[in-house]
């Protein structure tokens, strides 16, 4: 087997190697040293997380949470149960990143766990994934986890150490809700999946009401690479602010979608070249680039924009999970927003009155536009709507609703007024009178492809 030490590789070192899920393959990239290194007394749980916080991690589930800082929150000193709990539901339309690091290098986010548990203190770890994983990546995940514990680097004192650390596996239902670390717990706990009023955060009440650290899987993986080859290593791959390798999942009109591991502040321009660029030869509309949930960016100001978290926000919008949607120029933004708004409505838990009701006002609206219904009034209408979910709301799901709805109704505002002006007909269809594909390459319409940014979520 090849060594595949001193790769600029965070979570996807194994990828190129026979078997690439198996603990050979992992150990050639240098896999399980930190862990053992950490087990022989050599690193304290003080140094790990100061080395967390020194390489700037950021947690890569959305929101950019310096991880080490998380992990500093938990009262380690404190006795009595804590837990690690990994994100592995990863249901953001666009976003398939994860499932990656669970069938192709699931030691990683168990070596990682194992780092986490030990630096906070806590002898349980969970990997909740979601319920569309229970084939391939659950399985992978067992299969690495089952082969750590025979090896002795899981369990009662690991390699005859002191340190006990236990590993467990959890299948959610299939709910996008459940990725919000609260909902998640509850979830976990076999409870309705529906996040819990805040604060008290899971840093003090989490899992059982016990301290608990919710880390997204990219995020928890990323820590043996970064334990192995240090701070200062971890920093060089990427740029002030956003430091270390970034997991992009590119999807939409791209000719070769699919998941890129590049240096943080990389040009988007570069990363759609490694995607193939726009397929067809057709030209770039508008990017989605951090999941469906973020502000959509004009296809101009992300050629000129870098993939870091500062620069995205300087051009509008959030690096959130790393789901890169590209649209090519005969994509329809008022059916797009239909699209992404019927997720929001049908992913709603339903707790609070601005999302419940709200997600489904903007939805239907929509459909009225589409359906040549709509009114001069809509636009204000879906627009106040949207103004009053954001920042209303016990979790994110509110505002992850608004946010398409303002943006895409900002950028694109003149494609929605001509079309409540006539009466469902597109701005693009007379644009491209001469263009017969258009009717076909409707990226919002009900027959989705696994290009569509709604291939992850259930129609
Ligand atoms: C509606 C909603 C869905 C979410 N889904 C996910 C998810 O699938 N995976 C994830 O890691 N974080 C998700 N998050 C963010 C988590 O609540 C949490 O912030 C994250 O897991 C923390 O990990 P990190 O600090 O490593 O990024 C979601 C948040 C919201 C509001
Ligand atoms: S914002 Fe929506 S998803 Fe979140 S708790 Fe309220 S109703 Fe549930």
């Amino acid at each position: 087997m090849s060594d595949h030490r001193g790769s600029d590789y965070v979570v996807y070192g194994t990828l190129g190697l026979a078997r690439p899920w198996t603990m050979g393959a992992y150990k050639s990239t240098g896999g399980y040293e930190a862990w053992e290194r950490i087990v022989r007394g050599g690193i304290s749980r003080d140094a790990i997380i100061d080395e967390m916080k020194k390489a700037g991690v950021r947690g890569r589930g959305g929101a950019g949470f310096p991880a080490g800082v998380k992990w500093g929150f938990m009262p380690r000193d404190d006795p009595g149960e804590k837990y690690l709990v990994v994100n592995s539901d990863e249901s953001e339309p666009g976003t398939c990143k994860d499932r990656d690091i669970l069938r192709f290098n699931p030691h990683a986010l168990v070596e990682g766990m194992l780092i986490a548990c030990y630096a906070m203190n806590a002898p349980v770890g969970y990997n909740y994934m979601r319920g569309e994983f229970m084939d391939e990546p659950f399985e992978r995940f067992e299969g690495a986890l089952k082969e750590a514990y025979d090896a002795g680097y899981v369990g009662k004192n690991v390699l005859g150490s002191d340190i006990s650390v236990n590993l467990y596996s959890h299948l959610g239902a299939g709910a996008y809700i459940c990725g919000e670390e609260t909902a998640l717990i509850e979830s976990l706990e076999g409870k309705k999946g529906q996040p819990r009023f805040k604060p008290p955060f899971p840093a003090q009440y989490g899992v059982y009401g016990k301290p608990t650290t919710v880390n997204n899987t990219e995020t928890i993986a990323s820590a043996p690479a970064v334990i192995r080859n240090g701070a200062d290593w971890f920093i060089s791959l990427g740029v002030e602010n956003s430091h270390g390798m970034k997991c992009f999942s590119v999807s939409g009109h791209v000719e070769n979608p699919g998941n890129f591991e590049v240096r943080l502040g990389t040009p988007f321009a570069t990363l759609l070249d490694m995607a193939g660029d726009i397929w067809k030869g057709r030209t770039i509309k508008a990017v989605i680039p951090g999941g469906s949930s973020v502000p959509v960016v004009p296809g101009e100001v992300m050629m000129q924009t870098n993939m870091d978290y500062d620069s995205i926000e300087q051009a509008g919008s959030l690096l959130g999970s790393g789901a890169v949607v590209v649209m090519d120029e005969t994509t329809c933004m008022v059916r797009m927003l239909r699209r992404i708004s019927r997720f929001y409505y049908a992913e709603s838990c339903g707790q609070c009155t601005p999302c419940r009701e709200g997600t489904g006002w903007l939805y239907r609206m929509l459909v009225r536009i589409v359906d040549g219904k709509g009114t001069p009034e809509d636009l204000d209408r879906l627009m106040s709507v949207a103004n009053n979910i954001e920042g209303r709301t016990i979790c994110a799901l509110g505002d992850a609703a608004a946010w398409p709805v303002q943006s895409f109704l900002k950028c694109y505002g003149h494609e929605f007024k001509f079309m409540i002006e006539n009466g469902g007909r597109s701005l693009l269809e007379v644009q491209n009178t001469d263009n017969q594909n258009i009717g076909n390459q409707n990226i919002g319409n009900q027959n989705i492809g696994s290009r569509d940014i709604g291939a992850q979520a259930a129609e």
